[in-house]
Parts: structure tokens; sequence; C-alpha cells
């Protein structure tokens, strides 16, 4: 039976609750064996056969623990079918418009380009000033962040539904 894993890293749960979602809808589709962990969280990569991984992303970078999953398990992620996505911008429309083509960080895109990823893609999150500090506040306040809930739970199950797919 094929095992799948999706690994998170995720400040305030949004982008863990993506991973959670992803694994959901894996299931819900044959039945597959799903694990849904932290990335830091994960013991061993090597028992997984489709591996998708997200961050939330802050400041225009992954969260250091996802960064540094992908460059440990550089190798594993090569030999195995891999997904990654990141979640972030807030606002309607399509994620990659209102971060203008952005989808992942360029700093990790040597590492990517090896790994070789079955698909990237980027989903809306979610910006909630009550959760956030004070520096948080200041700073998506200055570039004007939409703030609000605008995960795109369609949008995560077509992804999940075609990763599914593909085995
Ligand atoms: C200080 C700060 C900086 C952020 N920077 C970005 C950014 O550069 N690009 C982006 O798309 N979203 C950015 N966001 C939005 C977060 O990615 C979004 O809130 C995401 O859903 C958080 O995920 P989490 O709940 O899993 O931590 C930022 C949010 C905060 C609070």
């Amino acid at each position: 039976m094929t095992k799948f894993l999706v690994a998170y890293a995720s400040k305030y749960r949004s982008t863990a609750e993506i991973a959670q979602r992803i694994g959901k809808t894996l299931r819900a589709f044959k039945n597959y064996e799903v694990d849904v962990q932290s990335v830091d969280a994960v013991q061993k990569v090597s028992s997984y056969d489709v591996i998708v991984i997200g961050s939330a992303v802050y400041m225009g970078q992954w969260q250091a623990e996802a960064a540094n999953f992908l460059e440990e398990h550089e190798r594993e992620l090569t030999e195995r079918i891999t997904w990654l996505f990141s979640s972030g911008p807030t606002g309607e429309g399509n994620p990659q418009e209102i971060l203008k083509g952005w989808t992942f960080p360029n700093a990790l895109q040597p590492l990517v380009d090896r790994i070789k990823p079955h698909g990237i893609t980027l989903f809306h999150g979610k910006v909630d000033p009550d959760q956030m500090n004070f520096l948080e506040r200041v700073i998506t306040k200055s570039v004007n962040a939409r703030t609000g809930d605008f995960r795109d739970w369609d949008m995560i199950d077509n992804w999940a539904l075609k990763i599914a797919k593909m085995v």
C-alpha cells in the first residue's frame, strides 16, 4: 500500500490545518495510509512513497525548519514522489497573481531543482492580528496585508486529488 507523508511548518496553525486537510482528502480518495506531521516530528522519511511538504511564508521565506527538512532529506526526496506547497498570501483572487508569480523562495530554488518535485503550488493563508505579536502586526500593516482567513479549501482539495490520482 502506498504510504504518504504530509509534513508541514506552521507558526499559527493555518498551514498545519491545510496539511491535515490534504491528508484527509488523500485518505478519503482511496483509504491511503497517510501521516500528517510537523517536519520536526518526522522520524523516517525513507518509509514513505509520496511526500508532501508545506510551509507558511514569512517575509518571503519558508519557515527555517521546512527549509532544513528539504536540505537534510534531499536524497530521499529526490528518490521519491515529492510535492511542495507554500501558504501565505491573503486577499481575493489567484494567490500567484497576488504575489506576482511567486510560488517559492528563490533561495531554495537550487535545492528544489535537484529534488525535482512533481509540483509546487501556493495557497492562500490566514492573517489574524489577534494571534500576532506587536512586530508582526506592524509588519503586516505596513505592507497592507489583508486580514482574515482566505484559505481556499476547494483549491486545496483539488490539489490533493491531483496527488492522489498520480499514484
Ligand atoms: C510578519 C508576517 C510576515 C508575513 N510575510 C508573508 C510573505 O512574505 N508572503 C506571504 O505570502 N505571506 C506572508 N505572511 C502571511 C502568512 O504567510 C500567513 O499568515 C500564513 O497563513 C501563516 O501560516 P501559519 O498560520 O501556518 O503560520 C506574513 C505574515 C506575518 C504575520
